[in-house]
């Protein structure tokens, strides 16, 4: 049983992810990187980190300075989700085998959720599976891709079209790296946030409403609640349904119009967090229009998400069609039936299997055009 956080408790915690001997445990605090011992989750003599060249400059001495002596090889990517490709999976493959890294090889991802989905999938598949370690270093990584083991890359016809299921062996989120995270970045994590409350904690979205100023202004003790709070949400889910078999699916609130999204601009256009903003929303019309949501509801959400500067609606050049024949590409779509994540209510998600299409298009054609 995961013990309820005190919102005004910001001592470090930890939040357990239940998956039987793939168990780990979420470090959450401001200075954990220097308080956790990495070396506890690394076996052997080596170990690789993959980063990026942004966060390289920023933080990857301090993640050096942290591990014992072993060898430790380094992999610098480029910064970008258009750089989330099979390409550039293969830089961290060729430095494994480079530097003859072998099965008890532990790979550290230090970045946001580009690089913990990249570092993620080489581990999935390099000799067949080696142990990782997730420091996320994004809000959004922080509270939604670095926790329940979902890896993978981006096929240039679809997002995360290529991937595996594969748990890390622990998960260090120190609030610290946030201080140097952009507005902008913030808030495409607080997508991910608000998202908790809406698929299935009612009474954490009317605490983000109360306390949406303080999260903004980034109030220390406000934002470790809110991170401790959403990974306690998701383990909750990741640990009833692992594999993404049935209610896991509910983590993708709005996730099939915001990767539509993402696609149709080729990965240069909204961020993640900010399509998934859009596709909340989206999947909240489709909510009313199916009778369980009043335009209010809808309304509310939306005031919320404009406190953080979240856009609202979906890009000018995009029409109904654009979603459509991208929306049918994504990973939930099974038999050729879309499979819609909706709300019953705020608070309460749950997964559409048939009779959306109808108002889907209704809520497309309103949104954006024939
Ligand atoms: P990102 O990894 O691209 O990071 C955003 C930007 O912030 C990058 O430019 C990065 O270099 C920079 N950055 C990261 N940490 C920083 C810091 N502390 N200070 C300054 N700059 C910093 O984007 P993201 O929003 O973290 O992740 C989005 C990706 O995550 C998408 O590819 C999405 O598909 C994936 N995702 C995966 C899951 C999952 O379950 N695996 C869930 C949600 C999202
Ligand atoms: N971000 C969706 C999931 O982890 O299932």
């Amino acid at each position: 049983m995961i013990k309820s956080p005190s919102p005004t408790d910001s001592a470090s915690k930890v939040v357990q992810v239940d998956l039987g001997d793939r168990s780990y445990p979420i470090f959450i605090g401001s200075a954990e990187l220097s308080r956790v011992n990495l070396n506890t989750y690394i076996q052997g003599q080596k170990a690789l980190i993959v980063t990026n060249d942004t966060i390289a400059s920023l933080y990857l001495d301090l993640v050096l300075g942290s591990l014992d002596e072993k060898q430790v090889d380094v992999v610098v990517l480029p910064d970008g989700e258009r750089f989330k490709n099979l390409d550039h999976l293969n830089w961290i493959f060729t430095k494994l085998i480079e530097k003859k890294h072998d099965r008890k090889t532990t790979l550290i991802a230090l970045g946001g959720g580009v690089v913990g989905d990249m570092a993620g999938f080489a581990a999935a598949s390099y000799q067949r599976g080696v142990p990782f370690i997730q420091i996320p270093t994004t809000l959004l990584a922080q509270v939604d891709s670095s926790v329940g083991g979902k890896t993978g890359v981006n096929h240039a016809l679809g997002k995360n079209m290529l991937g595996a299921f594969h748990q890390p062996r622990a998960v260090v989120i120190d609030l610290n790296v946030l201080n140097t995270l952009p507005n902008k970045q913030f808030a495409a994590g607080m997508a991910e946030v608000i998202k908790y409350g809406l698929i299935t904690d009612y009474d954490f979205l009317q605490w983000l409403e109360t306390n949406a100023q303080k999260l903004l202004n980034r109030d220390e003790n406000a934002l470790a609640y809110a991170i401790e709070k959403s990974c306690i949400d998701k383990a909750m889910v990741v640990s009833a349904d692992e594999t993404e078999q049935g209610m896991r699916a509910i983590l993708n609130l709005g996730h099939t119009f915001g990767h539509a999204i993402e696609t149709f601009q080729e990965y240069t256009g909204f961020l993640h967090g900010e399509a998934v903003a859009i596709g909340m929303l989206m999947a909240m019309e489709v909510s009313v229009l199916a009778g369980h949501l009043v335009d209010q509801d809808v309304q509310r959400i939306r005031s919320l998400l404009e406190v953080f500067s979240l856009p609202s609606r979906p890009p000018d050049d995009m029409v109904s069609t654009d979603f459509t024949s991208l929306m049918y590409r994504d990973k939930k779509v099974l038999d050729g039936k879309l499979r819609l994540v909706l709300l019953r209510a705020l608070g309460d998600a749950y997964v559409e299997v048939d009779s959306s299409e109808s108002l889907l298009e209704k809520v497309l054609i309103s949104a954006c055009g024939s």
